[in-house]
């Protein structure tokens, strides 16, 4: 590893670019001002692309007729560093141990969307140009669901005109295991709120003649599953594609043993979920409703005897092949309507979606892709599907007609979205020879 690599790894990590909160609006932009700089000095051309929320960073290097056009798509904005105290070291001040960097994006996305520019920065340093005509295109907004890029992509359609998108954003099985994902779910997002008296009450003076909004919350959140963890919402797997006998056969030979690294990693007790399916087919290939945030009433010190005037939830649901987003917000919005308790009002409101994406592993780009990775980490690779989501994809498909190859560096440890996120340079160096190695393969 050059040294000069990773101090440009420390330097794009020291931004706090955390999308979702307004405090650190300029420090994003300054993030994507940096990333100019950079794919400037690289020899690319680059401009930073003003949206109503955050910027989108563009570059490309000079476009040549015969050539196929390539798109590397990757976000520089990152998860908020909460719990804060939880890190072992401060989140935007990046250290390196036992060949792990630690810091807040150094996973999802920084290391690797920044081996994508190093690769190219190689090349273009060895040979003077490219193999293919390439755009980079590294979005802001990617973590609270990508809200503005689908109106670039629209914009400049004509101009970036890619035959295949390139994104490393998932996950390897495991650490050394070259992984090409070709699907992942969608997401969708509703708030709820429960509001009952007009004030916060005295419990002693009220309780047993009004509802309490709170007791409402948790009954209604608890009709969302069965004790089998099967989601109870009438109609909610209609559309779900069953999955394939060689897709099963496949992951059935997947080798490591999934259970026991989720039970390690996660520290659970045991695991849980959906009773009739194994674990990468419950994440993989199964829908699920989560509940992200639960509050009200009292939360400070010690008891108050009070029955809190107002409770809220944050519910996500992930969603697979071929459930519709908004269908499901629809029939859940109904579900909880009728099971509302009697006393209370129930308020909700849809947030972010995110479609689901399935493609072909084995269609001519996937296989440029699995031979790509074969050479960069000498070993045959393993076709998954992720649990996670990257809303954008299904838009490259729609928008520019261009399916998504997904080449993933974060290891199973990675912490992404918690505290200690880490990135091993092991995968720096893994990330610059895939981007050599897949660019030749599609120039092929
Ligand atoms: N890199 C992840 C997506 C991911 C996670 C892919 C795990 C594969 C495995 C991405 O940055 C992310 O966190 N996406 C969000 C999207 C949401 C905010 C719309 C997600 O999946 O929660
Ligand atoms: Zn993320």
């Amino acid at each position: 590893m050059r040294a000069s690599h990773l101090e440009d790894f420390y330097q794009f990590l020291r931004f706090p670019s955390v999308s979702t909160d307004d405090h650190y609006t300029e420090k994003v932009t300054e993030c994507g001002h940096w990333l100019v700089e950079k794919l400037t000095k690289i020899g690319l051309s680059a401009k930073l692309c003003p949206t109503p929320g955050h910027p989108v960073v563009w570059a490309h290097n000079k476009q040549q007729p015969g050539r196929h056009t390539v798109l590397i798509y990757g976000h520089y904005d990152v998860q908020p560093p909460d719990p804060v105290r939880l890190w072992d070291s401060p989140p935007f001040e990046p250290v390196l141990k036992n060949g792990y960097v630690f810091a807040r994006g150094a996973t999802d996305n920084k290391g690797q969307i920044l081996s994508h520019i190093l690769g190219v920065q190689e090349q273009i340093e060895a040979a003077g140009d490219l193999p293919v005509n390439l755009h980079f295109v590294i979005e802001g907004e990617e973590e609270i669901g990508s809200a503005n890029l689908g109106n670039f992509l629209s914009q400049n359609r004509k101009a970036l005109k890619p035959e295949i998108v390139v994104v490393s954003d998932t996950g390897m099985i495991s650490r050394g295991v070259p992984t090409m994902s070709y699907g992942l779910r969608g997401v969708a997002a509703l708030e709820l709120k429960i509001t009952g008296p007009k004030m916060d009450l005295h419990s002693g003076i009220y309780g047993g003649a009004v509802a309490n909004p709170l007791t409402a919350m948790a009954r209604l959140l608890a009709t969302l599953h069965d004790a089998n963890g099967h989601i109870t919402i009438p109609g909610f797997y209609d559309e779900v594609l069953p999955l394939e006998d060689w897709e099963r056969e496949m992951w059935r030979k997947i080798p490591v043993n999934v259970d026991e690294e989720i039970v390690k990693e996660t520290g659970v007790p045991e695991l849980f979920g959906e009773k009739g399916f194994s674990t990468l087919e419950r994440i993989w290939a199964r829908p699920t409703a989560e509940i992200n945030g639960f509050g009200g009433g009292y939360q400070g010190q010690g008891t108050k005897t009070v029955i809190g005037r107002e409770a809220m939830a944050k519910l996500t649901f992930r969603l697979v092949p071929n459930q519709n987003g908004d269908k499901i917000i629809a029939l859940v919005q109904e579900y909880l309507q009728k099971n509302c308790p009697p006393g209370v009002k129930l308020d909700m409101a849809a947030g972010h979606a995110g479609p689901w994406y399935l493609t072909d592993p084995h269609s001519q780009y996937g296989e440029a892709a699995q031979r790509a990775l074969k050479k960069a980490f000498e070993r045959d690779p393993v076709l998954i599907r992720e649990g996670g989501s990257i809303p954008i994809v299904s838009d490259f498909r729609d928008i520019l007609g261009a399916e998504t190859l997904l080449l993933g560096l974060a290891l199973p440890d990675c912490r992404a979205h918690s505290p200690n996120e880490n990135f091993p340079l092991e995968n720096l160096d893994a990330g610059i020879r895939i981007n050599k190695a897949v660019l030749q393969e599609i120039a092929a």
